[in-house]
């Protein structure tokens, strides 16, 4: 197929394209400020995703089967920093792209969050009413019911949780950032009342590409791993796989007693059903996702000196991961 990655250069945007490129599938991917970069990746373009005009002629000249819609203004904080650019980003982008995927009769699979919901509850179904209890849920929120306005059966919106993985930037994964701090020296204070599901940013990858060669699977869908779990329970999970001193690096704490983090939800668990039933993709346990997870770049000799373990890296046709 066709495919349109946009984001590509982001965390989950990579590696949709990689998991595009493994399936066989005829990539064009999108970057923003960065160039999206991939082994046997040949089509590359760098557009403002904010530019209505530049989009519409991208998609009329490449006239996709799908796009696969990875960009967005992704972060609470960047969201609070700029609101503008997040309803143009997580709103009205996703919105464009429905209404031109419908036009050329392509399929638009767009990445939404479990941040849509207030995490009163947990366990959310695909039909629970979203509850964003910030701006970057609010925006994400809108984005999911204009894209729909464009016919339900041309597009597939996945919401999803805290992505687990190696990103390019080295930064965004949990266990990076969780890194880099013990690697300055901080102890992070995890909540044992924050409760999210984390996924692994390939196997999600993955469901978004299967979502495309599924032309019979479109609507409002829920896809995250296999556990429910606290931060607490995540942080002392990535020590423990790494062979760090979990009780050298990582304290306890409460949501409740950080009045500045009430943006933050208690509960955002979501139920996988009725994807996980459709897909050849399996959803994953959290032990398996720690396999796929490296030492980030430039915290080599700071974990050898801790560990003992020697870190070996591969290259894979040229691109480092
Ligand atoms: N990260 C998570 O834990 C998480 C959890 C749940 C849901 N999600 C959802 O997953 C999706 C992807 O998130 P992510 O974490 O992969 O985001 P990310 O790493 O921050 O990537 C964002 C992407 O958007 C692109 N972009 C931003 N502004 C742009 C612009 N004006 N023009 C063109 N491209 C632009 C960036 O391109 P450049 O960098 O090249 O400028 C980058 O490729 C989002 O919809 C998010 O809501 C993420």
């Amino acid at each position: 197929m066709r495919i349109i990655v946009t984001g590509a250069t982001g965390f989950a945007g990579s590696e949709v394209v990689r998991a595009a490129l493994r399936r066989g599938h005829d990539v064009l991917a999108v970057g923003g400020k960065n160039v999206p970069r991939a082994p046997d990746l040949k089509r590359v373009v760098n557009l403002d995703l904010t530019d209505r005009a530049k989009i519409e002629a991208l998609i009329l000249e490449e006239f996709p089967q799908a796009v696969i819609n990875c960009a967005a203004l992704a972060t609470i904080e960047a969201c609070d920093l700029d609101p503008k650019l997040a309803t143009k980003l997580n709103s009205e982008l996703p919105a464009q792209l429905a209404q031109l995927c419908f036009h050329v009769g392509g399929k638009l699979i767009h990445l939404s969050t479990d941040m849509v919901f207030d995490g009163e509850r947990g366990n959310y179904a695909n039909t629970d009413q979203p509850k964003p209890l910030h701006h970057y849920g609010k925006t994400k929120a809108i984005g999911e019911v204009d894209t729909l306005k464009y016919g339900r059966e041309h597009a597939a919106i996945i919401r999803t949780s805290l992505l687990n993985g190696n990103s390019p930037s080295g930064e965004r994964g949990i266990h990076e950032r969780l890194m880099r701090d013990w690697s300055a020296g901080k102890v992070s204070s995890l909540y044992t009342d924050e409760t999210r599901q984390p996924v692994s940013v390939s196997n999600l990858a993955d469901v978004a590409v299967e979502l495309c060669e599924r032309p019979n699977l479109s609507g409002v869908y829920h896809w995250a791993g296999l556990a429910p779990m606290s931060r607490f329970d995540v942080g002392q999970a990535i020590a423990a796989h790494f062979g760090l001193d979990a009780e050298k690096y990582i304290k306890s704490g409460k949501r409740t007693d950080h009045p500045q983090h009430s943006q933050r939800a208690r509960d955002l668990s979501l139920q996988l059903h009725p994807l996980a039933g459709k897909l050849r993709t399996p959803a994953q346990p959290f032990v398996d996702q720690l396999g796929e997870l490296r030492v980030p770049r430039g915290l080599e000799a700071w974990y050898e000196k801790e560990t003992g373990r020697k870190v070996v890296r591969l290259l894979e046709k040229g691109v480092d991961f």
